[in-house]
């Protein structure tokens, strides 16, 4: 079967996934507050997965003026997008296939966002950079993920093997990298460290 890894994770996770996620993948309302979105903004969601974030980005945007590109590697999620999207009539969505590690669209955003996908990517570094060189200078980078689970005692390291064994590694320096590539970062974490939002802006 072709494709990495978290492509063939997807094969067959697509299918399950909006009706197992709203257990665990929290905060995202929130995080798409913290974009500051304008009605005419561009908006770039990195692994956007099935489309469960669009809505809330949506609600903020004028459909004639502002526009969302959903970008994610695997075909399986993004059809999921594509008939969420069909079947809400969103108008203004735009559907990219494309690898974030290879990131190169061409056109800057008002915010870039990645949700729970960012600890999936192996070289997260450089999808991070090319997110960066996406926004125009005002914009902001918002990235939800799994936190290190700190305040979780003896559950701490059950939680990040589980999580790793479903793709995501929660102890890579995500917040210091970005702070590398942003400058000053705004760091929210909620539930003992089980998520954290944060929220750079390119500053040039
Ligand atoms: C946990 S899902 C999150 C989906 C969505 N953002 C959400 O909040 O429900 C992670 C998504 O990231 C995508 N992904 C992982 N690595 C990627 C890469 N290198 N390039 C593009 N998408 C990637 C996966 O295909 C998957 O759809």
């Amino acid at each position: 079967m072709q494709g990495t890894a978290v492509q063939r994770f997807y094969r067959y996770h697509a299918y399950v996934y909006d009706s197992t996620r709203w257990m665990i993948l929290h905060g995202r309302r929130g995080a798409v507050e913290r974009m500051k979105l304008r009605p005419d903004s561009n908006v770039l969601e990195i692994g956007c997965g099935t489309g469960l974030n669009f809505r809330y980005v949506l609600d903020r945007l004028d459909p004639s003026a502002g526009r969302l590109v959903g970008l994610d590697f695997s075909a399986d999620m993004l059809e999921r997008s594509r008939r969420r999207t069909a079947a809400h009539g969103w108008s203004n969505v735009e559907l990219v296939q494309a690898d974030a590690e290879k990131l190169d669209l061409g056109r800057d955003f008002d915010a870039v966002f990645f949700a729970y996908s960012l600890t999936m990517i192996p070289d997260w570094e450089s999808a991070l950079r090319r997110a960066y060189a996406h926004l125009r200078p005002g914009g902001r980078l918002v990235v939800l993920d799994f936190s290190t689970f700190g305040g979780w005692g003896p559950l701490a390291p059950v939680m990040r093997t589980w999580l790793k064994l479903n793709h995501v590694l929660t102890r890579r320096p995500y917040l210091d990298r970005m702070r590398e590539v942003c400058g000053e970062v705004d760091v929210y974490h909620w539930l003992g460290g089980y998520n954290f939002t944060a929220v750079g802006r390119r500053n040039d």
